[in-house]
């Protein structure tokens, strides 16, 4: 971990990637916080676009934040930033002299940026691709210290990411709402849930929700072993089911259900709820319906705990400022906030361990993994 005590006058904050519940509570936290400490605050728009493409912005692409822009927003969903999951600055894309497009690296430009305007640190909230970016920055200078955001809850070395509890709570009461209507019309519902590669959100959600099957991408299903034990239900007096499936979650010998994938961002993940459903139906002789939960899952206001997590973070992370951090994550590590490497939180996806005791807790009370 890199320590730097250079006098820091200009801050900058910026939120990438898909947004999350808890974005505005960071902002919040760190604007007030920096201003108590007698720092100056500015946010960047869309991600890393404000600097990047400033003529986009009429209005600036970096905006002087203030007590007053940043009063009463810690309960809203979105970010009063703006977002994006294109453009990624070390990936942008660009035409080449063949008329072909291609991927560039363009981040000395954004480091000139930050100097052309006077900026000393930034506090980047994002995932692992923006967090990533944020690494890149610090590595070439920049005071940079990364906040964990995503309602996927991927991030490594940390023990949860803000959104994260916003978006399980919310499928969970998702599944509450669908028992009954489930069971009045004796159907399976297919419930896909986004989480990218990793089944957090499914597991959680499926646990707490009573699903009949929870299908992740750590564990590849066997549709005839989802079969087979939704059909044991009618035996117990049970004529409906829940079947929870993570956008990344892929049968044994298949692949993920990928619907594109575009140059400067991540590939879209759908379908993976609708394919369960179809190859499930002749299976278990009932309709099988898919519900599709999707950006629902980010948008509303964070919950309590999500709410407090983004402003203990975005508190921490000017701590770590303070303190002469740069090239760290602030990282949830119960009772405390402490500061991991970017680095180490960026290098590999955090997935749902197979011994962890949600899993053993599931199949326990006997829900199908299709395994
Ligand atoms: O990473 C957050 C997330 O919501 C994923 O769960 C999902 O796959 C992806 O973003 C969707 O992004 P987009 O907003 O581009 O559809």
């Amino acid at each position: 971990m890199v320590k730097n005590k250079t006098k820091i006058r200009k801050i900058a904050i910026n939120t990438g990637g898909g947004d999350a519940p808890g974005l505005n509570a960071v902002i919040r936290a760190v604007v007030v916080s920096a201003l108590n400490k007698g720092y100056e605050c500015f946010g960047i728009r869309d991600g890393y676009n404000g600097l990047m493409t400033p003529g986009d912005y009429p209005e600036g692409g970096l905006i002087p934040l203030t007590r007053r822009s940043v009063r009463g927003i810690t309960h809203l969903g979105g970010t009063i930033l703006g977002t994006t999951n294109k453009g990624n600055p070390t990936k942008y894309p660009t035409m080449g002299p063949d008329g072909k497009m291609y991927e560039k690296d363009r981040s000395d430009e954004l480091v000139a940026a930050f100097k052309k305007n006077g900026i000393d640190a930034l506090v980047a909230l994002g995932g692992d691709g923006s967090l990533g970016i944020a690494n890149v920055l610090a590595e070439k200078g920049i005071r940079a210290i990364g906040v964990p955001k995503t309602i996927d809850n991927d991030l490594d070395k940390t023990v949860i990411t803000f959104g994260f509890d916003t978006a399980v709570s919310f499928a969970t009461e998702c599944l509450d709402r669908l028992h009954s209507t489930a069971e009045a019309h004796r159907r399976v519902m297919v419930v896909e849930v986004m989480g990218r590669y990793a089944g957090w959100i499914a597991l959680n959600a499926g646990v707490s929700g009573n699903a009949d099957a929870i299908l992740i991408p750590e564990i590849p299903y066997d549709i005839n072993k989802i079969a087979a034990a939704l059909k044991e239900r009618p035996k117990r007096g049970k004529h409906y089911a829940i079947v929870v499936v993570a956008e990344g979650a892929k049968p044994r010998g298949g692949a993920v259900s990928v619907v594109s994938k575009e140059l400067g961002r991540a590939e879209k993940l759908g379908g993976a709820g609708e394919r369960v459903a179809r190859d499930l139906e002749p299976l278990v002789g009932k309709e099988c319906r898919t519900v599709v939960l999707g950006h629902l899952l980010r948008g509303g206001s964070p919950t309590t705990f999500d709410r407090l997590i983004s402003l203990r973070f975005g508190a921490a992370a000017v701590r770590a400022l303070e303190e002469g951090y740069s090239g760290v994550m602030v990282a949830l590590d119960p009772p405390t906030v402490r500061y991991v490497p970017l680095k180490d939180a960026t290098s590999r996806m955090k997935v749902v361990p197979l011994d962890c005791d949600t899993i053993m807790t599931a199949r326990d009370l006997g829900i199908s993994f299709g395994d």
